[in-house]
Formats: structure tokens, sequence, C-alpha cells
């Protein structure tokens, strides 16, 4: 998108129109039926009730609205942050130095964006991710002057990118690599190993690995590995890596706006002066909402036995239709449609027909040259709703798609 007489930031005429938009413009003049009630399994919000713990600890310090808070958080808070990666990712006690390797932020979506900024020295930079992906680092690579780099997350490599098929080419001129686990749109898991050969070439080839693992607490069976326990497990060396982390789904709270970046010491003393030039700071009440929601597990648990219900459902009633498999984790379901014509012809037909907003795979891909995407036969659908919605939806989804 240029602007008519500004030159502007480059990297905008790189950039998609956003995800939602485009579903928009889709969906634009096609109306669903009278008869039913319109439902949006679009958006990846979680709809389960966030702990009460929020309003509680927001009103017991609404005094701390009058404050400028901290760019690096209040001591309680990064506390709060490192007990739960020990106990997450079972970590000795002095695995994370909370002083030094934790940085909250905002939610993680604008960290994740800024990472790239952070990391991208100069225009013959590349910067790596998932496709399909999470949008933003796409439009992050794009807007921070780098050539973005797609790597297939296909069926073929477990919904994982092979990360041995990497061109030294592109690795040698390697800024920054996201990589997404649990994932999404897929739910595919990375194994620890996996983890580990990504730190090698993030080493090898000098460049920031950023582990997006904001779906880390929503699993079906296995908690899912984390790069803070390779780490830990590699001597506890942390270097050239930033993790994410986010209560936007483990709390169920994705407009309290909080997560944090943690990792590698000198990285986040350096994204921690950038971001005090360039990002909002979480003001102090939230941060002592976030420091008891990560101090606690047990609204955890029951928020994740209440998508796991949900995954029984789809089991139950999708069967192996449209490829479904069980993922591993996170919260999504994603659909091989493409003997119905593919996700954005779905997409148009469940909101005409059964007033459902999915969103289509491609929206999530990147396009190569041929002019496919290996989004372009799925859809994904966002299981975000209580259990009752949920099968409400699907039900929905089998009338359509005989
Ligand atoms: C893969 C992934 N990463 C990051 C985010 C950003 O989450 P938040 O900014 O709420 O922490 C999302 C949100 O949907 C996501 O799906």
């Amino acid at each position: 998108m240029q602007h008519p007489s500004l030159p502007l930031n480059p990297g905008l005429a790189r950039l998609t129109d956003y995800p939602f938009d485009r579903l928009r413009s889709l969906l634009d003049g096609v109306s669903p039926p009278d008869n039913m009630d319109p439902l949006t399994l679009s958006i990846g919000e979680p709809k389960h009730s966030p702990p009460d713990t929020i309003t509680d600890t927001l009103n017991a310090n609404k005094d701390l609205w009058g404050r400028y808070p901290p760019i690096d958080g209040t001591p309680e808070l990064r506390a709060a942050i490192a007990g739960w990666m020990q106990r997450r990712f079972n970590l000795p006690d002095d695995a994370i130095d909370a002083d030094a390797q934790i940085l909250p932020v905002i939610g993680t979506r604008e960290a994740l964006f800024m990472a790239a900024l952070l990391a991208v020295a100069d225009d013959d930079a590349t910067v790596l991710f998932p496709n399909p992906m999470y949008h933003v680092y796409a439009g992050a690579a794009a807007l921070a002057g780098a050539e973005a780099v797609a790597l297939e997350a296909t069926a073929a490599n477990g919904f994982l990118p092979d990360l041995e098929a990497i061109d030294e080419q592109i690795l040698s001129r390697c800024a920054l690599m996201y990589l997404c686990t649990p994932s999404n749109p897929e739910g595919a898991v990375a194994s620890k190993s996996y983890i580990s050969r990504a730190i090698d070439l993030a080493r090898t080839h000098r460049f920031v690995l950023a582990m997006d693992e904001c779906y880390s607490e929503i699993y079906d069976r296995e908690p899912p590995a984390g790069a803070a326990e390779v780490c830990s497990e590699d001597g506890g060396n942390f270097d050239n890596v930033l993790i994410f982390q986010s209560l936007s789904k483990r709390s169920s709270a994705p407009g309290l706006r909080s997560g944090f970046v943690a990792g590698d010491a000198s990285l986040i003393a350096r994204f921690r002066l950038f971001r005090n030039y360039g990002a909002a700071t979480m003001p102090l009440p939230i941060m002592a909402a976030s420091t008891a929601l990560w101090s606690d597990d047990a609204h955890v648990a029951e928020n994740r036995a209440l998508y796991q219900a949900k995954f029984d459902l789809a089991e139950r009633l999708l069967g192996t239709r449209f490829g479904f498999k069980r993922p591993a984790g996170g919260f999504f379901l994603w659909l091989d449609v493409s003997e119905y014509g593919g996700g954005e012809v779905v997409a148009k037909r469940l909101w005409a027909e059964a007033a459902l907003r999915v969103l289509p795979g491609a929206f999530l891909s990147r396009v190569a040259e041929d002019g496919t995407s290996p989004g372009d036969d799925f859809i994904r659908l966002a299981l975000v709703h209580s259990p009752d919605v949920t099968e409400d939806a699907l039900n929905r989804v089998l009338k359509v798609l005989r």
C-alpha cells in the first residue's frame, strides 16, 4: 500500500492487507442466512472467561494508574515470570536471571514485530519465517527492510520448516528467524532436537532466533518443549535466543495485552533500550494482574481442559474428514477443503450458507512465484468458543460440506 505523494517506508508496498481485512473484503456483499446466529471462528481470540484475579488485582492497584511504569517491569513481575518458566519447563532455580533475561511487553505481537527492527542491520539481510505463519512475521520483515523468506511448513514436513533445506546463501544473510511452537495455524509442536538445531543454526550463522511460544500452555497430551529448556540443558546458554510468551491464550486474556520476552541477556539489554524509545510500557496495575496470573497454574489447567474437550468433539464429529488430525497444541483446526474448491471458496460458502466466519488459509500464507500458497487448500477455525457453540459450529460445517 503506497501513499499517492509521499515516499514513506518502502516496506509498506510489500504488505498485503491484514488477514481480517482481507476476510471482510472477501465476504463483503455475501449475506448469511437470516435465521442463523453469526459465529466468528476466524480470530484466535479466546472466549473462555478470564480469571477474576484480573479485575480483583486491577481494583486493588488502582492507585498505580497515576504512575508511569518502568520499561523492565516490577521485580515482582519478573520473579513471577521466572518462577513460571521454571515450573513449566522444569528449569533449575538459577536457570533464568529474572533481572537480566526477562522483559515484560504489552502482548507479544508488537514485540515480535520489533524483534525485526532490532535484528535487521542492513537491506541485504534476510528474515525467515514459516509459511503459513502468524502474519506479523512477514509484515515485520518487510517493514524492517529485509528480504522476507518464507519457509514451507506443510504436511510433508510435519508443518514445521525443514531446517536442513534452507539455502546456505539465505542463512548466511539471515538476521532473524521466527519459529512458532505450537504453531499457528497447524498446532504442530517442535521437538527439543528441532529447537536445538534451530539454535545451532542461529549461532553458526549469527542471527537472532525468535521463538514464538505463546500457545505453549494450550496442548493436548504432553507439554510442548520450549527453547528455555533446551538452552538450560545446554549449560544455561541462551545466546542468540529470544522467547516470546503471552497471557493472551494462557489466561484467556487477550485484552490485557500482557506478555514477555526472555532469553539472551545481552539481546534483552539492547531490546530494553530499543523499546524504551519506541514501545509502550505495561501499566503498573496490569503488571500486578500479570504477576498474579503467572503465579497461578490452576486456571490454566481448567482452560486447557476446555480446549481438550473441544478437540474430543472435533475428533468425534470430523473423524478423518478434511485431513483432520488431533493437533498436539494450539487451539485451531486446519482443515483441508481442497475437494470443495479451496479455502476462499469454502469461507464464502460457510458464511453464505451457515453464518460461519472462518479464515481462508491463503490469508495466512505467502504466495510463491507460481501464484500458489501452502494455505490455499485450507481453512482455519479457531476453537475459542464454549464446547456447545463449537459443536454447533462444527455441525454447521458438516452440513455445508457434505
Ligand atoms: C502465533 C502467535 N503469536 C503471537 C500472537 C500475539 O499474541 P499477543 O499479542 O496477544 O500476545 C498471536 C495472536 O494471535 C499468535 O497467534
